[in-house]
């Protein structure tokens, strides 16, 4: 049987938003190159509807870490699934995520990161869920929207890796 969809945010209130947050980037970020590191797979739509709207140089790397089994509750095990292609020494890295939840998986990432000695590390997320945070000490620099504790889905995320291809993000009413 389908599951039953309510749109939390429509695909015209999302794009809107990314165009704003966009700005204030490019702004912050005047004269400088940013590296973005999308984190896969729930961060691929979000990365590539700012990346269009920067107006700054972007490069853009790749990354993928696990930290939720099947369904919709974590595992808490944090894992790599695959590294990112560029070193990241002297860079401005920009982290985009499509949502932060409890923080456990951008407090990892933060860690292994800065190993890697970038000029600076800043954190953008699509949505946040402050609610559920475990990890305080992590710091968004760019927040989206932030949003109810509810299992959401659409740009990028999935339910059981379906609705990824959601333009809109929705809450999956089980
Ligand atoms: P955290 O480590 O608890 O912050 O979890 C972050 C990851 O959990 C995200 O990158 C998502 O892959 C997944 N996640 C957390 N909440 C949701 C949700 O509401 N819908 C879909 N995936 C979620
Ligand atoms: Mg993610």
């Amino acid at each position: 049987m389908a599951d039953k969809i309510r749109v939390l945010l429509s695909e015209d209130e999302v794009n809107a938003r990314i165009s704003e947050i966009a700005e204030q980037i490019s702004k912050d970020h005047e004269g400088r190159q940013v590296h973005l590191i999308c984190v896969l797979k729930g961060g691929v739509f979000f990365t590539c509807e700012l990346a269009k709207r920067l107006t700054v140089p972007v490069s853009l790397d790749f990354m993928s870490v696990s930290s939720y089994g099947s369904g919709t509750k974590s595992s808490g095990v944090v894992r790599i699934i695959k590294d990112l292609d560029e070193p990241l020494e002297g860079k401005d890295v920009l982290i985009v995520e499509d949502i932060i939840d409890s923080g456990r998986t951008l407090s990892y990432l933060l860690e292994i990161l800065w190993q890697r000695h970038p000029k600076s590390i800043q954190i953008c997320t699509l949505l946040d869920k402050p609610e559920r945070r475990i990890k305080k000490q992590v710091k968004v620099d760019y927040t989206c929207f932030s949003i109810p504790d509810e299992f959401v889905v659409g740009y990028g995320l999935d339910y059981d890796q379906k609705y990824r291809n959601l333009p809109y993000i929705g809450v999956v009413e089980l």
